[in-house]
């Protein structure tokens, strides 16, 4: 939809008067995957689409939200936020509202329409990018774009934490904040220090692989793999001391991991020590240029989320093996939390329409129905539209 078209519906819902947009993108991580908990590095950017919000004050204590992609409108009083499942997405940016308080910051009364074009249940992160998308709306209409962007990033991850009740990592929050246009994010989840760089794939372009098999991350074994690594770390930190699973270099994890007796356990650590090696070679390989070599660890990225994290699915191994398989691909993986959801590849633009129809086509004779594709651009992060 069109930011005209929305500004349009906003005002048949709450009348005329200023208005103010938004747009707040969608992440893909390019390599580094559930070791954002783990402490790690990762290697998201910013999608070049998202989601669009237009706001107005109130002069009371009134929330509005609104949506054109859901038919449910909810009303909330800002001093008696309580999470209420009959709420579905109005949670997210409820979330949000209630760490705004808890910090202090300034905010008043809103009606609030969005509109989104991120699938949900992708894998692309559309609840990060609503809840940076309400931060902003809050700081830019109620505390002059003042706020501290890294407090943002940090406060919506504890809404999601502890509002919505999913334990996920700072990696989408922070790349939907951070992102800048054409460069990715080496984020190090243990400190937040991060660089930024380009993302030059010469004559190659990011193609995201849509399964078309959705996922609800809170209903997903993603607490349980964190568990796991949470008693993976428990038992080498008896050994050595370390705050996290990352902090171990390969060599380091080859010599302890007999302490780890449980299986799955042993495995979680594995890929996240490796995957943490893997995230900062691909970093260097993106840097100089080497995609060849960048797209090799995609594809060794797939493998251990597969083998040893255990996160992919028939859906996700069908499209990384045909895309593998396809002409012209330098390297796929699944990306994001997984079990269902997006993939990414690499892929030589001179091959790319012949690779979408035979992924299309290789995909839909194995799994029923088709994938989708996604070309989309690396966008910026979460910010006010001037126009
Ligand atoms: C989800 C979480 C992130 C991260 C990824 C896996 O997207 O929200 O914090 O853990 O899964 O890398």
């Amino acid at each position: 939809m069109q930011i005209n078209e929305l500004k349009e519906e906003f005002r048949m819902l709450y009348g005329s008067g200023e208005i103010r947009t938004f747009t707040s993108p969608g992440r893909v991580n390019l390599i580094g995957e559930h070791i954002d908990y783990n402490g790690g590095y990762v290697l998201p950017c910013a999608l070049g689409f998202g989601t669009y919000a237009c706001a107005r004050k109130r002069n009371d204590r009134k929330i509005n939200f609104a949506s054109t992609n859901f038919h449910l409108k909810v009303e909330v009083d800002i001093d008696e936020i309580k999470f209420s499942e009959s709420d579905e997405w109005a949670n997210y940016p409820k979330g949000v509202i209630v760490e705004i308080m808890k910090k202090g910051y300034k905010i008043s009364g809103m009606d609030i329409l969005v509109s989104g074009n991120i699938p949900n249940g992708a894998g692309l992160s559309s609840s990060a990018s609503l809840e940076m998308l309400m931060a902003v709306i809050i700081d830019n209409l109620f505390n002059e774009g003042k706020l501290d962007r890294i407090e943002l990033v940090k406060l919506c991850q504890r809404a999601e934490n502890t509002f919505v009740g999913v334990n996920c990592g700072i990696m989408d929050q922070f790349a939907i904040g951070m992102g800048k246009q054409n460069k990715a994010i080496l984020l190090d989840c243990n400190t937040l220090k991060y660089n930024y760089c380009n993302v030059d794939l010469k004559d190659n372009c990011l193609v995201i692989l849509d399964t078309n098999k959705r996922r609800a991350l809170n209903e997903s074994k993603y607490n349980e793999r964190r568990a796991e690594c949470e008693e993976a770390l428990r038992i080498l930190q008896t050994q050595k001391q370390i705050n996290a699973l990352c902090e171990l270099s390969i060599e380091e994890f080859n010599e302890m991991e007999k302490l780890i007796k449980e299986d799955n356990a042993r495995k979680r650590a594995k890929h996240a020590v490796y995957e943490n090696e893997r995230t900062k070679e691909a970093y260097k390989y993106l840097n100089e240029g080497k995609i060849e070599k960048f797209g090799k660890l995609l594809a060794a990225s797939h493998n251990s989320l597969r083998d040893l994290y255990e996160v992919s699915g028939k859906e996700l191994d069908t499209i990384v093996d045909e895309a593998l398989k396809a002409k012209g691909c330098l390297g796929a993986r699944m990306t994001g939390a997984g079990f269902g959801g997006c993939a990414i590849a690499i892929v030589k633009k001179a091959k790319l329409d012949n690779f979408i129809d035979i992924v299309r086509e290789n995909y839909k004779s194995k799994i029923g129905y088709e994938p989708s594709f996604y070309l989309s651009g690396i966008g910026d992060g979460t910010e006010e539209i001037y126009s």
